[in-house]
């Protein structure tokens, strides 16, 4: 794996490489660990606000031996006018092995392999609406804790799907693993024309036997700014409480890529209750980037 920009580009075999990965990074040592790639560096390149992505993939690089320079964005030179391509050519002649970029506009990694070539390994964090490629591989991992298998598993994803670049690499994922169900609930607007899975036409539909319930937020970040929810209504309609998780199957695991939008997309009881698995979700971040990672380095 020299890039990984878009989730599509893993085969079934490597996806499960990478859980065998993280399984076995989870059982080792992180001073043994951080003796794995010494010399080596990242360099994370954020346009876009994160918590968990920026931080995890901070230390997986930590975990890994590789040091990692996370360059402030606000503080950068793109503040006086430099185009993310010199911005990139720049920080590419300081010659990193990996830049791992997050960025609002939709394949703009693609563009970023292009201009630097096949040097430099490129991480896709997150681009638009288009795709959270590493996301979608730790969702995967947390799913395959759980259930062992996707062959007979019912997985719904409820929320705004149209504007999650979440949504379209867990769904991609998910057919690669060959699911036997995805299913999808939300208002039309937020529901994109063309989708691999099944639309649910009410929550209780949606949620009726599913092994596994992702929640997600309103992307307001990619909404016109002028574009009114009522988020009281939203909550009433595709909220996920602890009444309506009972139509889901008891060993039902509920996730939550983050950041939750609490009392909106999840009440406190289901995101805190027994059956979310939203923080191991956030563990397996760490040990799904170092597996990635440490994959490309091992090339
Ligand atoms: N899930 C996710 O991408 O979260 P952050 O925006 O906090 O990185």
């Amino acid at each position: 794996m020299k890039h990984l920009t878009d989730i599509k580009s893993l085969s079934k075999t490597a996806i499960l490489e990478l859980f065998g990965s993280a399984e076995k990074i989870s059982a080792s040592n992180i001073t043994t660990t951080k003796e794995w790639h010494p010399g080596k560096s990242a360099i994370a390149l954020f346009f876009e606000n994160s918590t968990r992505t920026l931080a995890s993939f901070q230390l997986a690089c930590q975990r890994l031996g590789v040091d990692v320079t996370a360059l402030n964005v606000a503080n950068s030179s793109t503040q006086k006018g430099e185009t993310i391509k010199d911005t990139v050519l720049t920080l590419n002649a300081m010659q990193p092995d990996i830049f791992i970029v997050r960025h609002h506009e939709n394949h703009s990694q693609d563009k970023i392999v292009d201009w630097i070539g096949q040097d430099t390994s490129v991480i896709n964090a997150g681009d638009g609406s288009n795709q959270h490629p590493t996301q979608g591989l730790l969702d995967l991992f947390t799913i395959w804790q759980h259930k062992q298998q996707f062959s007979d598993l019912n997985v719904t994803i409820i929320g705004d799907i149209k504007h999650s670049r979440v949504a379209n690499s867990l769904i991609d994922g998910l057919k690669i693993m060959q699911t036997k169900e995805v299913v999808v609930y939300g208002p039309d607007a937020f529901i994109p024309e063309h989708l691999n899975a099944q639309q649910a036409s009410n929550m209780d539909s949606a949620l009726l036997d599913a092994d596994v319930v992702v929640m997600l937020r309103i992307q307001k970040e990619r909404l016109p700014k002028d574009f009114n929810i009522d988020f009281n209504q939203w909550h009433l309609h595709y909220g996920l409480n602890t009444e309506n998780l009972k139509a889901a199957k008891p060993d039902a695991i509920v996730m939550h890529p983050g950041p939750m939008n609490r009392g909106i997309e999840i009440t406190d009881e289901v995101a805190d209750g027994k059956q979310s698995v939203i923080l191991q979700q956030v563990k397996n971040g760490v040990l799904m980037r170092q597996a990635i990672i440490n994959r490309m380095l091992e090339l």
